[in-house]
């Protein structure tokens, strides 16, 4: 069995001093659990004062973006080296708040992913339909063009250093939950298509994350499932209690 990830992703959320106190508050708490893999995702400007209190932890941190050049004239984005002096070891890609107030394409989220592993970052890569491609029957497809686009061009070795997220945008931050089932459905079609890509040795060692209002109260019946191996998680990553009682439920 894949040792579970539990990532909260702030998203816009927590300022410099906000984002310092929650994560004193998750240091004492979560700061020596080393059963499961636990990341925080603050934005840019609160990375270093959630390094500060968490840098010594098995807590780590994460980035919820990441341009696909190394510097230069790229007037608002952030490097690759920038988050890893920061001390991030993880970057959210390809968010589905990404793709659609930013207009981040399948082309984009490759580079970014490229540049994410050869900076020794590792990408949580999202993937996830919309409302209306659900009801028209277009999750596989989508989710298909996501992750080949996504994927495109990396060896099997770099896939190892992956984390997929499924995430159906329905589901974010609307209180609605995909059902264990429909949720490791769509995670046992993602694992399909890492296997039509790579082997199926390489597909089992990956671990797809799912994202989408998950709660304390809703992730232990995700995790039980047998493709579901963690948590993206947004809204209930913002209140120490909830992300803590998440963190729990996976350990029992
Ligand atoms: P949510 O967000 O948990 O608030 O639904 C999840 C995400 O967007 O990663």
């Amino acid at each position: 069995m894949k040792k579970i990830l539990i990532a909260g992703n702030w998203k816009m959320n927590k300022t410099f001093v906000e984002a310092g106190e929650l994560a004193e508050k998750m240091k004492g708490r979560l700061g020596d659990i080393t059963q499961i893999d636990i990341v925080i995702c603050p934005a840019f400007p609160a990375l270093s004062a959630v390094y500060e209190k968490i840098g010594d932890t098995h807590i780590r941190l994460g980035a919820q973006d990441v341009f696909w050049e190394e510097e230069g004239a790229y007037t608002g984005e952030v490097s690759a080296l920038m988050l890893r002096e920061s001390g991030c070891k993880y970057v959210i890609i390809g968010h589905s708040e990404r793709r659609i107030h930013s207009g981040e394409t399948d082309e984009m989220v490759n580079k970014k992913v490229k540049k994410a592993i050869e900076w020794n970052l590792t990408p949580i890569m999202c993937v996830g339909e919309k409302l209306e491609e659900r009801e028209r029957n277009k999750t596989e497809n989508v989710v298909r063009r996501q992750l080949e686009g996504g994927l495109e061009g990396l060896s099997s070795e770099n896939l190892l250093k992956i984390v997929i997220a499924y995430e159906p945008v329905w589901a974010i931050g609307t209180g609605k939950t995909a059902t264990p089932h429909q949720a490791n459905e769509v995670h046992k079609f993602i694992r399909q298509l890492l296997t039509n890509i790579s082997s199926e040795k390489i597909s089992q060692q990956m671990r797809i994350l799912y994202g989408g209002s998950v709660k304390p109260d809703n992730i232990s019946a995700l995790i039980e499932e047998e493709d579901i191996d963690g948590a993206l998680v947004g809204g209930a990553s913002l209140v120490d209690e909830s992300f803590i009682g998440i963190v729990e439920r996976c350990i029992k």
